[in-house]
């Protein structure tokens, strides 16, 4: 029989409590995110791989413990990682909607000030909750600063999605986190679009920062997971709870996944936007687009066809290499009208959300353009 050997504790290169615990593994300077993303999260103990093994394990010896309980290694590698890209500590679930109904459990706000427009899901929980006598919420424009701030007295939670979700809003994350504290509300950000890399809103008084897993930090459309970040020691042990007691777990595939993709979330993302940047420059100088919605960073582009709804749904008809589908953040170009669904019924009926990928950019082009043609008589570019 074989020996039975102790489960080991995990040792990683950067652990929950603070980046100069690794002092032994990796120099102690500031490192940049792209560093980050490839260094953070890895065993650093002798004759350990390099990548954390995929632990497919509900139940450990005594000494150990119960996965859903106390997570694994391979969760815990991803959330150092993404932790220390945001500057918190995270918490990994099933989805992005587990980690944004993990948030409402760890706050259990009553008065929420929401965006008019964002994601139809975390819009549809929140309604959930209100419809339930839970909540109170305040829808409010989320681009418009000072009624975001007066929207905030008197509420416990400015619930934030930026760049939002299908139209490319952007908040102005510093002023609304200061009016958040001056109301003595907390803050939570959905910055799935911006990803970790892009803005850090544990900097600008966020509690609770969340990231659908799903899109950019996979980044190949395989797997579904969520992360919740936080600075707050006593938000992340509820956090935590939300997760045990509502069994959001993640599973061990998808954490190894997410972490393989975010080993090159950097290069796709560079790819992306640069491709972005230039469908955008085509796309505002095309005579079927009424207008291009890009907040000049991301890989994340929308776009209002001047024919409205049939010009759009023809469009998503006609691409070849552009997939009609509904998620995004992948390696893939992905392009949806966003208006056919009934929670994003007041999005104008011609507006495209496209999710720009590091195919060749001329390709892309030849194909959007080709797919925009016939509505475009005196197509300029
Ligand atoms: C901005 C945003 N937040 C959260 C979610 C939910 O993520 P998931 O699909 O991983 O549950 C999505 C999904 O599209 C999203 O776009």
């Amino acid at each position: 029989m074989a020996a039975i050997r102790p489960r080991p504790t995990p040792v990683c290169g950067f652990n929950r409590e603070s980046m100069s615990d690794m002092t032994n593994a990796l120099p102690p300077r500031k490192l940049h995110p792209n560093t980050i993303a490839v260094v953070a999260g890895r065993p650093i103990a002798p004759g350990s791989p390099l990548n954390q093994p995929i632990v497919l394990a509900s139940n450990f010896r005594d000494g150990g413990e119960y996965t859903r309980t106390h997570g694994t290694d391979g969760w815990t590698a991803l959330e150092q990682a993404v932790g220390a890209l945001e500057g918190g500590r995270a918490v990994s679930y099933a989805s992005g909607m587990a980690a944004a109904a993990a948030a409402v459990y760890a706050l259990a706000p009553k008065v929420v000030v929401i965006p008019t427009v964002s994601y139809l899901g975390v819009r549809s929980l929140l309604s959930e909750y209100h419809a339930q006598g839970q909540v109170q919420l305040r829808p409010v424009d989320i681009t418009d600063t000072a009624a975001v701030a007066a929207a905030a007295h008197g509420a416990d939670l400015v619930w934030v999605e930026t760049p939002t979700n299908p139209t490319l809003d952007v908040a102005d994350l510093p002023a609304i986190g200061a009016a958040a504290a001056v109301a003595g509300a907390r803050m939570v950000v959905d910055s799935t679009f911006a990803t970790p890399l892009l803005q850090q809103p544990l900097q600008h008084g966020a509690t609770i920062v969340l990231h659908s897993g799903t899109k950019f930090i996979g980044g190949h459309s395989d797997l579904l997971i969520g992360l919740c970040i936080t600075d707050d020691d006593e938000i992340f042990e509820r956090l935590i709870r939300a997760r045990t007691f509502q069994g959001a777990t993640p599973g061990a595939l998808e954490a190894f996944l997410a972490l393989r993709g975010l080993r090159t979330m950097p290069l796709r993302l560079r790819a992306s936007q640069s491709n972005a940047a230039v469908l955008v420059e085509r796309l505002r100088k095309h005579a079927a687009v009424q207008e291009v919605r890009y907040p000049g960073q991301g890989a994340m582009v929308s776009f209002i066809m001047r024919n409205g709804a049939t010009a759009a749904d023809a469009v998503c008809a006609r691409v070849r290499i552009l997939v009609p589908a509904t998620s995004l953040g992948g390696v893939e170009t992905t392009i949806e009208r966003r208006q056919k669904y009934a929670g994003d019924a007041h999005v104008h009926p011609g507006l495209l959300r496209m999710s720009v990928g590091i195919e060749d950019v001329d390709d892309l082009w030849a194909d959007l353009s080709e797919a925009l043609e016939p509505h475009a008589p005196g197509t300029t570019a």
